[in-house]
């Protein structure tokens, strides 16, 4: 049996956590739109079609921004296209996911959406075979009251209020050879620097993405930021980082570590980063949106999910709806304990994606809606995570791994909410094979008691939630822990996260 010790003091602090960690993705790809979010003809749907099902998920998620509308598919996107009369609105072939686009939904759909989710929008602009022009005319369009045609145009097509859409990503992985319009970090950085200093001109008070790597393993990585960054440092406010995990044939301990490879992503662009504003002689600090982050089975399905054919473009075809296991949703939990652990620098996140397409929710057309394995741990960090993310000390058995190295076998993040004075623990157990026993050194938290806890774990780790059998895996209350004077003993089951709150 595997153990751990660790201790609690919310005075050590690593800083302040950003409800936009807690952020999510709708693209335009697969069923994530269209019959995803949006279905008019379902029972459930609203008056401008969107289904209020999927919303009240979306609500229980606890999403605080959502990234839209790409993606690759950014950068084949004409945001003209998806605005006035829906009849009148072209029909475009998307190279990213060869397939056919209705522009049904558009800037005016998604943000009516965001509204009733109640999340701030998140814009993402086509830096890929587009430029610093249309994003400006987009911008304009978007948050200029009146006055100028563009604006003008957004009131005549039924929004009187300007959108106030506050975050934008200049591009989308334009690290990436797959990206229409991929670009040199040269070449990237002077269309992004261009880009943005247009865009504050027009409104002072955006705050903007520059794209980073698409992965850690990307030939490019750290060079691609270090470039890109010495031509936009003065004026973006984020870079990005994008990490999908999946687990390898045969190296189930690699994939429970997932968390260390994000760990030491975001430590090496955090490095990249302060270099470039050292070099730079500057204050200021640029800080991460991990824009993109999950379990996703790519290299396994990529034949599964790849459309192919000049006569062969589906509307909403049925691509990456990866179906989430207990492994999946314990590494999405240590994921999210990675993120909390850095939230002095990862101000904002989203997990890829929020509705049928690698998502937390999964929707059948005319049917039901319901919430994956990978929903839980998302939503109760989402909740219990608030005030400030806090320095633990862990100290930790290890064990190696082919991917990785060594790793601690437990991992946990913790957060301190000085307003009600709850404090939350986040914890794994890498060790699929046995139990394992964590103390918690409650010195510094002299009259807390557990109030509640929860923890997701399987005799079948492969157990998941389909059509069939929409709540097979489901949060578990956690009972297995004592608390003796200052002292928690947590037992963790083999493979599996829990959340405790004390108060
Ligand atoms: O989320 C799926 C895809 O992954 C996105 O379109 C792209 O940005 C990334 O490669």
């Amino acid at each position: 049996m595997a153990s751990a010790r660790i201790v609690i003091d919310p005075a050590f602090r690593v800083g302040s956590i950003d409800r936009r960690l807690f952020g999510s993705f709708v693209e335009h790809l697969g069923r994530c739109v269209y019959d995803g979010i949006y279905e008019p003809g379902h029972p459930a749907a609203d008056a401008d079609g969107f289904r209020t099902d999927v919303l009240e998920l979306v609500r229980e998620l606890g999403v605080s921004t959502v990234r839209y509308p790409g993606g690759n598919f950014v950068s084949g996107y004409r945001w003209e296209d998806g605005i006035g009369p829906r009849d009148q609105r072209p029909t475009r072939l998307d190279l990213a996911w060869h397939s056919t686009e209705t522009n049904e939904v558009g800037v005016h759909e998604f943000i009516t959406w965001a509204r009733a989710a109640g999340v701030e929008p998140m814009m993402a602009l086509n830096l890929g075979t587009r430029g610093v022009l249309e994003a400006i005319d987009l911008l304009e369009y978007c948050n200029v009251p009146s006055g100028s045609t563009l604006a003008d145009q957004r009131i005549a097509n039924g929004a009187t209020d300007p959108f106030g859409i506050t975050m934008w990503c200049l591009g989308n992985e334009m690290d990436g050879p797959w990206q229409l319009g991929h670009r040199s970090a040269e070449d990237y950085g002077k269309i992004a620097s261009q880009t943005a200093k247009g865009m504050r001109q027009l409104d002072p008070s955006v705050e903007l993405v520059a794209c980073g790597s698409s992965n850690r393993r990307m030939p490019t990585f750290g060079s691609w930021e270090h470039t890109v960054l010495q031509h936009t440092y003065a004026d973006v406010d984020f870079i990005s980082c994008h990490a999908y995990y999946e687990e390898k044939e045969g190296d189930l301990d690699s994939f429970l570590a997932s968390g260390v490879d994000m760990d030491r992503f975001i430590e090496s662009v955090v490095a990249t980063a302060d270099a470039v504003g050292a070099g730079l002689k500057t204050d200021k600090k640029i800080n991460i949106s991990f824009d993109e982050w999950n379990v996703w089975y790519n290299v396994r399905d990529k034949e599964k999910n790849t459309i192919r054919g000049l006569d062969n473009w589906p509307k909403a075809p049925r691509i990456l709806e990866d179906v989430y296991s207990v492994t999946d949703a314990v590494v999405v939990g240590n994921l999210l304990i990675s993120l909390l652990r850095h939230a002095d620098r990862v101000r904002a996140a989203s997990l890829a994606q929020l509705v049928n397409v690698i998502a937390p929710i999964m929707t059948e057309p005319g049917g039901p809606a319901w919430r994956q394995t990978t929903f839980y741990p998302f939503a109760e960090t989402a909740r219990r995570a608030v005030g400030s993310s806090l320095r633990l000390t862990l100290d930790s058995d290890t064990h190696q791994t082919d991917a990785y190295g060594e790793v601690t076998t437990i991992d946990v993040a913790g957060s301190h909410d000085p307003d009600t004075g709850r404090t939350s623990v986040f914890l794994i157990n890498r060790d699929h094979g046995g139990s394992s026993t964590i103390e918690v050194d409650l010195t510094a938290l002299p009259d807390a008691t557990v109030q509640d806890a929860v923890l997701i774990a399987d005799e079948d780790r492969h157990a998941a939630n389909t059509l069939d059998q929409q709540d097979r895996v489901t949060l578990a209350p956690l009972t297995s822990y004592t608390q003796d004077g200052r002292r928690l003993t947590v037992e963790l089951p083999p493979l599996s996260w829990a959340a405790l709150t004390l108060a």
